[in-house]
């Protein structure tokens, strides 16, 4: 027998998973919730468990001050990605990839992705880098490959607002932290409020219309 599908009243429920070793993406990562949330969205914020040696941490200040940082914010877990109706993933480039910590999460989702648990759902992507040219966009691309074999239904930024004529990636919020040199600046923080209020809308239209 079928769940009942969930009332379309219901509120759209966004998790924001994400991983960040020295803060960029732990800030956008709270931009994009709070901006969630204000878009009357129920959210969790997950950030992917360390897979770095101590030694590496705490070599590296900024690294070791994230850490102490987003202490209280929970580790993911596979449950959250099955609770919600949008999923954002945010990792920093890492060669123009993905950060091996958050893709050892993604890993973890096949026996969702069997039962079919992470199909319908609506996936958006964040990233950062510390150079312009550095793979912002191939990051992106990378991350949405996996989403395509969810099932998955990508909402990308595109050029929807005015403000992605500033920003310039219709990919996904992105920012160039000059290695530290240039924290988050109200143009990233306006392209992941853009792209929260855009998922929360996608998807409470996407519930609505699977619920019918
Ligand atoms: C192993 C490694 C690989 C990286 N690869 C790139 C890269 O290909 N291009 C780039 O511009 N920055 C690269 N970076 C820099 C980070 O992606 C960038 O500083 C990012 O904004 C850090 O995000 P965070 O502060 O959330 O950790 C790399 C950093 C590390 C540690």
């Amino acid at each position: 027998m079928s769940t009942p599908a969930a009332p379309a009243t219901a509120p759209v429920k966004v998790a924001v998973v994400y991983y960040s070793a020295t803060g960029t993406i732990s800030t956008l990562a709270k931009e994009i919730a709070d901006a969630a949330e204000k878009a009357g969205a129920q959210v969790r914020l997950r950030r992917a468990p360390e897979l770095a040696p101590r030694s590496a941490v705490e070599s590296n200040p900024a690294w070791a001050q994230n850490e102490r940082a987003t202490a209280d914010i929970p580790e993911v877990a596979v449950d959250d990605f099955e609770w919600a109706d949008a999923v954002f993933l945010g990792t920093p480039t890492r060669f123009g990839n993905v950060s091996s910590q958050l893709k050892q999460v993604i890993d973890q989702l096949s026996p969702l992705w069997a039962a079919g648990k992470l199909a319908d759902k609506v996936y958006s992507g964040f990233t950062s880098s510390a150079t312009q040219h550095g793979g912002q966009e191939s990051t992106l691309l990378a991350l949405y490959n996996s989403i395509h074999h969810f099932g998955g239904l990508i909402a990308s930024p595109g050029y929807t607002d005015p403000s992605k004529f500033v920003d310039g990636n219709p990919y996904g919020t992105s920012h160039v932290d000059a290695q530290g040199n240039n924290p988050v600046d109200e143009t990233s923080r306006t392209a992941a409020r853009v792209q929260a209020e855009r998922v929360v809308r996608i998807t409470r239209g996407v519930k609505a219309g699977l619920a019918v």
